[in-house]
């Protein structure tokens, strides 16, 4: 299975990373020449190929966007389609939106099986992973199934809070936001919100 991680940044690579880890194929992209982050990629995810974004994106089975919000407008969303699409983004800092990231992100990218998850996880405790819940959420069973698998393989343990809509919980000022927790904890604040 392959991976398509967009940002090089903080995030993008220590997803990679450990995606790497587990067996997956990954192609990674900054925002413009893949020359750019060759050096970032051969340092802090060996094994990872620096791929145009459109590139990267046409030969993935998942896409992560591991991108600024304010940077999401660049993309171009037809690349999508068809494709499970992972947003990691936050509106940061934190403001108040009519809508949540990850519902913005799917409707704008039409045709694409938009689940939230990862957002609330600081790059620096991604890795290890070590079992830490992870909230999940989408619109699509398959899709939502198909992250929580990857998820699991990357080793966390992904908690399904709902549909999209649902993926509000896990923004900045929730309880879960920044929160090492394992499963039943992460629950109790979930349900404690809800
Ligand atoms: N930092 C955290 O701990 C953390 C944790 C959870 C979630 N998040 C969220 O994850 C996202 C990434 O955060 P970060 O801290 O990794 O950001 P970052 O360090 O600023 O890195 C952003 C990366 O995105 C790339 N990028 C920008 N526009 C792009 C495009 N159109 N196509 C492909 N790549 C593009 C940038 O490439 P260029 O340099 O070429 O522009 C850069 O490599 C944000 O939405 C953030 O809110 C962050």
């Amino acid at each position: 299975m392959k991976i398509a991680v967009l940002g090089a940044g903080h995030v993008g690579p220590v997803i990679a990373r450990l995606a790497l880890a587990a067996g997956y194929e990954v192609g990674i992209a900054g925002s413009g020449d893949p020359a750019r982050i060759e050096m970032i990629t051969e340092f802090l995810a060996p094994g990872a190929v620096a791929l145009p974004a459109a590139d990267a994106v046409a030969d993935a089975d998942l896409v992560v966007l591991a991108i600024p919000w304010h940077r999401f407008p660049t993309l171009e969303p037809g690349m999508f389609a068809g494709k499970v699409v992972i947003d990691s983004m936050n509106h940061w800092p934190p403001a108040e939106a009519p809508l949540g990231t990850s519902e913005e992100v799917a409707r704008r990218l039409v045709g694409a099986d938009v689940v939230k998850t990862l957002n609330h996880v600081a790059y620096q405790d991604m890795e290890p992973a070590g079992g830490r819940a992870v909230g999940i959420a989408g619109d699509s069973p398959d899709a939502v199934r198909a992250v929580a698998e990857f998820l699991e393989h990357i080793g966390f343990d992904p908690v399904p809070v709902g549909p999209l809509a649902a993926g509000r919980l896990l923004e900045p000022g929730s309880p879960v936001f920044g929160v090492a927790a394992r499963r039943q904890e992460f629950e109790n604040f979930i349900k404690e919100q809800s």
